[in-house]
């Protein structure tokens, strides 16, 4: 491991091996069942403080983020604490700068000519923007899936499994790798579906599958955190609900931030939810509220988030 890689995860948590408190595993245990069970925002727990930044590996604690393409600002003063083994939704309208602000998150936003940010954005006590950090070390830890599925079409089933390790790590012994697939495979929900098939290639799978093949991928690296961004929004419904029940599996395990531009899947996934919202053309986006899911939902602090949800936008 580098230097960088180290700086962002100076705690070693394997987030495989619950090293946590009786409580809070058995809140978050019950929050995910209960919420599986009835897949209404109304099952969070009223006890837990949703918004109360939890003490874990892994938070992020994102202030004042301004963030640019050369001179158009997209996003504008953001701060946000994202809990670590939750899922955060972000909502708003088309182009008020969700996905910008999602790859500020693990300096994706930075491969543009002339994308820069400003402010910072700290998890285990590190600013990621900080002097020093490798911006390549950080997108292995905080990985990220995008919206359309894409997999290495030609590559196997297996070699994309394998594609972020090989691209990050020494060679692996064919056992290591075999193992590593397997749990990838199976922490994505997709290893009974593929297990006999695995040097088929990627392209061979149905949309949904290939979806769940590039969360994998993602998983592969072992990350802290993993990004989404609209990444059900080329699948089939049953696709889907497939990626919804897996996002609530792996909450468990990850600090899971996503971009929908489906309220009800916001709904039925996070626990608390952002909603952004733009001005006009050419004004930047901001974070209009952030709050626990059923609150935006049900009760928002803002009319603009209400009229929004309420599809009264525009
Ligand atoms: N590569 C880019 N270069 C310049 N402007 C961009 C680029 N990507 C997005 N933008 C602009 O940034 C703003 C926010 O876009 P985006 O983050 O894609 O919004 P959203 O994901 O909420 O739809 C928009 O005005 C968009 O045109
Ligand atoms: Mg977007």
């Amino acid at each position: 491991m580098n230097r960088s890689a180290r700086l962002i995860t100076p705690h070693l948590i394997n987030p495989h091996q619950s090293t946590q408190t009786p409580t809070i595993q058995n809140g978050e245990a019950h929050m995910t069942d209960s919420l599986r069970d009835t897949a209404t925002p109304t099952a969070q727990s009223a006890a837990v403080d949703l918004n109360a930044p939890v003490d874990l590996p892994n938070r992020i604690d994102v202030t004042d983020l301004n963030i640019f393409y050369g001179d158009f600002q997209a996003v504008e003063g953001v701060s946000m604490t994202i809990n670590p083994r939750s899922i955060t939704a972000l909502i708003g309208p088309s182009g008020c700068g969700k996905s910008t602000f999602l790859r500020s998150l693990n300096r994706m936003h930075e491969v543009i000519h002339g994308a820069y940010v400003q402010g910072s954005v700290v998890i285990n006590g590190h600013d990621l923007y900080g002097p020093g950090v490798d911006p390549v070390a950080v997108r292995r830890k905080i990985g990220m899936v995008f919206q359309r599925p894409n997999p290495f079409p030609t590559m196997s089933i297996a070699d994309n499994v394998l594609a972020g390790k090989r691209l990050n790590s020494r060679r692996m012994s064919k056992p290591d790798a075999a193992e590593l697939v397997e749990k990838s495979l199976r922490g994505a929900n997709l290893w009974n579906e593929v297990k006999d098939r695995l040097d088929k290639p990627g392209s061979s799978l149905s949309g949904g599958q290939q979806q769940r093949l590039c969360i994998a991928r993602a998983i592969a690296v072992s990350p802290d955190v993993l990004l989404m961004d609209e990444p059900c929004s080329a699948l089939d419904p049953i696709s889907t609900l497939a990626i919804e029940e897996l996002m609530l599996d792996l909450k468990r395990s990850y600090n899971i931030v996503i971009v929908t531009h489906n309220m009800q899947q916001a709904a039925r996934v996070s626990d608390r939810t952002g909603f952004f919202n733009i001005k006009g053309t050419g004004k930047p986006g901001k974070l209009i509220e952030m709050d626990a899911t059923e609150k935006i939902f049900s009760n928002p602090g803002e009319q603009e988030t209400q009229d929004y949800i309420t599809g009264r936008f525009g």
